[in-house]
């Protein structure tokens, strides 16, 4: 039975994920920081299901829990890391900004580094980030996490750089929603916003493909090309 793990487990698109995950027949790991919502969705899913109280911020000890949860597990084939934060901070107080960098980059880093270590001795492995539509351009209202899922996908590429060069029989996969109904999108009059349920099979497909990026949902990317193409001057004004 294939086995997957998922950092950020506990709600929106980390938990649907692990559902989906566990329907399509996977053994799922499921970690996040509030230990009753990992115990609570553990109880609802088919599968076998393991869970690890982790929190990314702490970098060591997320990694030391990942191996543990790993070895617990007997093998894990794909890490999704999903765990994030989002802070609008107009003001730009560091504890946000650092709360941000810690979760979103440090976290992730620790995360992905435990994963593809594990990977490349096992000789396979899929490793997937979730980034965010937000990576394109800077963001005024929240820079620390556009930039932080600039950081992401940026780590990713050059991840998939890596096992291409060597050769590594490793999938790196970019996943970058857009709008999605969960906890982290704090306004509601947002456009394109899909479910998490939608979200998460959609993202169970990109995996399922090995494809080396997606944008959730598929029309996102008709946003992520305008802002690829709207020029600097254009953009700090709109
Ligand atoms: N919703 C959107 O529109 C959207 C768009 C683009 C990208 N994303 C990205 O999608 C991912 C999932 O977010 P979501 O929308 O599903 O929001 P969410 O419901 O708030 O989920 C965030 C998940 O991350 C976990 N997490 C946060 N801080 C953590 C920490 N320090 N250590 C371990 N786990 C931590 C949370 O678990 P605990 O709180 O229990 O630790 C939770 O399971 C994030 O990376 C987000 O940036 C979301």
């Amino acid at each position: 039975m294939k086995k997957i793990i998922i950092i950020g487990a506990t709600s929106g698109i980390g938990k649907e994920l692990a559902k989906v995950f566990s329907l399509n027949g996977y053994e799922v790991g499921i970690t996040g920081r509030r230990t009753n919502l990992l115990e609570e969705l553990a109880s609802e899913l088919p599968t076998k299901t393991y869970i690890s109280t982790i929190d990314v911020k702490n970098a060591e000890s997320a990694i030391r829990s990942l191996d543990k949860l790993i070895k617990e597990m007997n093998g894990m084939d794909i890490l999704v890391i999903n765990a994030g934060i989002a802070h609008t901070n107009a003001s730009l107080d560091w504890i946000p900004e650092k709360e941000t960098i810690d979760t979103n980059v440090s976290g992730f880093t620790a995360m992905a580094g435990a994963g593809m270590r594990y990977f490349i001795k096992n000789g396979s492995g899929h490793l997937v980030g979730i980034s965010s539509i937000a990576r394109i351009r800077g963001s005024d209202t929240a820079p620390a996490y556009s930039a932080s899922k600039a950081f992401v996908s940026n780590y990713l590429e050059g991840l998939g750089r890596k096992v291409t060069k060597e050769k590594l029989p490793i999938a790196i996969t970019d996943i970058q929603p857009g709008f999605v109904d969960t906890a982290i999108i704090k306004s509601k009059k947002v456009f394109w916003m899909a479910s998490p349920e939608k979200a998460a099979k959609q993202i169970y497909n990109a995996i399922d493909r090995k494809r080396r990026a997606a944008y959730i949902t598929k029309r996102w990317i008709l946003i992520a090309w305008l802002l690829k193409i709207l020029p600097g001057y254009l953009y700090r004004k709109i």
